[in-house]
Parts: structure tokens; sequence; C-alpha cells
């Protein structure tokens, strides 16, 4: 299995809304990713496998600060690094930018996201209340300082 991690191009949109739309329950749409392509502050990551999208993740440069959102890995590719890879480039990319904090949220019941982040160094700081809808639920907020 041959994994390629590199910066989403506009040829990656429709796979990556297909593996949204089966992921999430309030997913991105094609015009939510071509959105920000022309953003300089957005820096997106698409993980290639054997030269096909399996996943990506991003991060929002606000005050050199790394807000992480849109981690996913097609269902048919999970369990076998591709997150963790994912998610150490764009910690990379992102130090090599000079951002040292990083945040993300995600579900308090998503054990498996919850457990690749803390592996990525993010430490839950808080909790926000009933953020999420489709269902409720609230979210966890985690730090990579
Ligand atoms: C979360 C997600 C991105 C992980 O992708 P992935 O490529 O399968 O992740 P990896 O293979 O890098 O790592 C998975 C880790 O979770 C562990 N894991 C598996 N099931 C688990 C469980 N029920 N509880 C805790 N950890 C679990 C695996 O053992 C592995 O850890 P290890 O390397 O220490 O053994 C993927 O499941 C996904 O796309 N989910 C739907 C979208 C989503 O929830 N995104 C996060 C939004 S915040």
């Amino acid at each position: 299995m041959n994994i390629t991690i590199r910066e989403l191009r506009e040829t990656d949109i429709e796979a990556l809304s297909r593996i949204e739309a089966a992921s999430f329950s309030m997913p991105w749409s094609a015009r939510d990713f071509e959105d920000l392509l022309s953003r300089s502050y957005c820096i997106y990551l698409v993980a290639e496998v054997d030269g096909m999208v399996a996943g990506c993740c991003g991060m929002t440069n606000i005050c050199n600060e790394g807000n992480i959102d849109n981690v996913v890995v097609a269902e048919s590719f999970r369990g076998q690094g591709i997150a963790q890879k994912l998610m150490r480039e764009l910690i990379a990319l992102g130090e090599s930018m000079g951002i040292e904090a990083y945040t993300l949220e995600v579900r308090v019941s998503n054990e498996v996201a919850i457990h690749v982040y803390e592996k990525m160094g993010f430490v839950s700081e808080g909790v926000r209340p009933r953020f999420y809808e489709k269902p409720t639920e609230d979210a966890l907020i985690m730090w990579r300082h």
C-alpha cells in the first residue's frame, strides 16, 4: 500500500465530497472545498492510496494558531494509520510556518478520533455543551501546545 500525503487539488473535490457524505451527518459540500482553494490561510492535505483519494485533514491559521477540522478517512481505508499520517504531516507543515498551538473539536463519543488526537499530543481542555447537531452532542475541545 503506497500512501502519499499532499496538498488538496481541485480534482480531489468530487471524491472528498463523497467521503464526507458517507462519514458525517452534516458533511462539507463540494463548494465548501472549492472555497478553501482560494484561501491562503487554509492548509488542506489529502491522503492518496495507490492513486485513490482516501481522506483529508485541514487547518485554518488564525494568528499562528492552527484550527484543525475535517479529519476524515474513507471507511474502506480506516485502521491503517492514514489519519495519523495526515495529522503528523499537517502539524509538521504548520510548524514550518510558525504555528505553535493547535486546537480542534471532537464529539465526546468519537473514541477513535480522540485516540488519534491524543497520540498526536492533543489534550482535552474543556467541553462545549451541545456543540454538535444531528445528533445533538457535546464537543471535547482539545489543544496541542
Ligand atoms: C477518525 C478517523 C479519521 C480515523 O482514521 P483512521 O485512518 O482509521 O485512523 P488511524 O488508522 O490513523 O488510527 C486509528 C486508531 O484508533 C484506534 N482505535 C480503533 N478503534 C478504537 C476504539 N473503539 N476506541 C479507541 N481507539 C480505537 C486504532 O487502534 C488506531 O490506534 P493505534 O494506531 O494506536 O492502534 C476515521 O475513523 C474517520 O474518518 N471517522 C469518521 C469521521 C470522523 O469522525 N472524523 C473525526 C472528526 S473530529
